[in-house]
């Protein structure tokens, strides 16, 4: 996909969310959302505890993807508390299908984030929350792949910087197809919902 294009694709993104209307009725024989859309892909990563991770380990898994920094000194933190809080309370209301959602914090700082930084950071928001970090390179690539947009902000003559980045909740199904954007920004409610809704 060129750059219009997967710029167009976010900017409809960015619509279907902002359409969304909250609190809608569950309907099992709704269309996902971004049923076909151009999103997510193949990736290889590092994860918290320093081992190769693909997203080929996430065969027949439902993928609760969250693209950050662990840096971030308010949206990220907000967000993964609001998604690690969505899905315990979905664990405790369907384990069954709660157990097959695994949730993802992907790194937009591969520089700052190391293996290490991300295990501390990623247990303080649901115990089975898997961080992934990269080369810068991986990192430019996933985010390419998931339609995240991140740069460092200019910060000159700081010893630290923050980063700007999409701020998007994503579930992808068990064989990495996009389903929907999650209203993380709504609380835990709109969480579980989102996950009672679509995983089966
Ligand atoms: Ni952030």
């Amino acid at each position: 996909m060129n750059e219009k294009m997967k710029h167009r694709l976010c900017l409809i993104l960015l619509a279907v969310a902002a359409l969304a209307p909250a609190g809608c009725s569950p309907s099992s024989s709704e269309e996902p959302p971004l049923q076909g859309a151009a999103l997510g892909g193949a990736f290889t990563l590092t994860d918290q505890n320093g081992r190769t991770f693909r997203d080929s380990d996430l065969a027949g898994r439902y993928r609760l993807i969250y693209f950050g920094y662990s840096s971030c000194p308010d949206v990220c933190p907000t967000d993964l508390a609001v998604i690690g809080q969505g899905l315990a309370q979905y664990e405790k209301a369907a384990p069954q299908r709660a157990a097959k959602v695994q949730p993802i914090f992907i790194s937009v700082d591969p520089e700052r984030d190391t293996p290490a930084i991300l295990k501390d950071y990623v247990s303080a928001f649901h115990p089975r929350l898997i961080g992934l970090t990269g080369t810068p390179e991986q990192i430019r690539n996933v985010a390419k792949e998931y339609g995240i947009y991140y740069a460092k902000q200019d910060s000159e003559g700081a010893s630290s910087y923050l980063m700007d980045h999409s701020r998007q909740t994503m579930l992808f199904g068990p064989k990495g197809e996009p389903i929907a954007l999650v209203a993380a920004d709504e609380g835990a409610k709109a969480v579980t919902e989102a996950l009672d809704k679509w995983v089966k």
